[in-house]
């Protein structure tokens, strides 16, 4: 079985508090994008669970979100006899903030559901997802979504507004828990961005091109007063027209939002004459899947 896993991108993240558990609490929306990794899911008799994936860096045995996924699925029917070989052929930036690792968990275990005839319900699948990493049960559903929790809340929402992005990255890759652990959380009043989400939840959907004007990633102080190219693009991007320009979950991945696709191209250029890899992409807008 072939299948598309989707990158997405956080448009705003805020960490609201660290909790009991060591996680912490987010408000973000997630936003599925046209860039995708490619998974060939095959069962296989033996038993096995096998994942082959070419890309330097990328681990294939139990690191891999997506052997995890096979796994965690596997153990909760009990049927160690099912096996398969996960094949991923990467185009989504890995360790980027793009959750193309959970992406690739979230289509295993849609995939080996239907491959191995287990019909567990999408809800279930979520939740075996949030055991994996938090931002799986999003991957599952794909979409949309005003995320609360550690990730694992989701309210689907439509989205408007013909928006193109620009994604860069800036030469570096953040670790995840690094930059939890590097945040000084204040308990601020509630600004632009928190309000403007809390009319989305009550409406049910979002204008993007709104959302670029009060986008805002708590991360990126962290990540900005370490890296000084992060700035620099960011003022590539925004000098190039961009509504809004920031990063996606924790790094390093920046991207900007662009009304204009001849804008977004023409940003797209700059950035590489100036070394950066960069590409353009599309919001991917659909209802997740009952
Ligand atoms: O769930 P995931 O594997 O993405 O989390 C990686 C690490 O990031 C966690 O172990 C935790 O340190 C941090 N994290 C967090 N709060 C979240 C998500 C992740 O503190 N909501």
């Amino acid at each position: 079985m072939n299948i598309h896993s989707y990158a997405k991108l956080n448009f705003g993240l805020k960490v609201e508090r660290k909790r009991d558990d060591g996680f912490h609490d987010i408000l973000s929306i997630f936003h599925e994008v046209d860039l995708y990794d490619d998974l060939i899911v095959t069962s296989r008799p033996d038993g096995a669970i096998e994942v082959v994936c070419e890309s330097p860096g990328v681990p294939e045995g139990f690191g891999n979100l997506a052997y995890r996924a096979a796994t965690v699925l596997r153990d909760s029917v009990n049927r160690q006899d099912l096996g398969a070989t996960i094949e991923i052929r990467k185009r989504i930036p890995a360790g980027g903030g793009l959750g193309g690792g959970s992406g690739n968990a979230a289509g295993t275990l849609i995939a080996l559901n239907r491959l191995w005839d287990l019909g567990v319900a999408r809800t279930t699948l979520e939740e075996m997802g949030a055991r994996i990493g938090s931002d799986v049960p999003f991957s599952i559903r794909g979409g949309a979504s005003v995320v609360t929790g550690r990730g694992e809340y989701l309210q689907a929402i439509d989205s408007t507004g013909d928006l193109t992005l620009v994604l860069v990255d800036p030469g570096f890759s953040v670790s995840t828990p690094w930059a939890f652990g590097k945040l000084n959380i204040k308990l601020t009043s509630q600004g632009p961005y928190t309000r403007f989400l809390n009319s989305v939840r009550a409406a049910g959907e979002v204008d993007l091109l709104d959302l670029m004007l009060v986008v805002e990633n708590d991360f990126l102080p962290v990540i900005q007063a370490r890296f000084p190219s992060v700035q620099r693009i960011l003022s590539v991007l925004r000098s190039s027209g961009a509504i809004g320009a920031s990063m996606s979950g924790t790094g390093a991945t920046l991207y900007g939002g662009f009304a204009s696709e001849e804008g977004a191209q023409a940003a797209v250029a700059r950035l590489r004459h100036q070394g950066y890899a960069s590409l353009s992409c599309k919001p991917l807008r659909r209802r997740p899947e009952q």
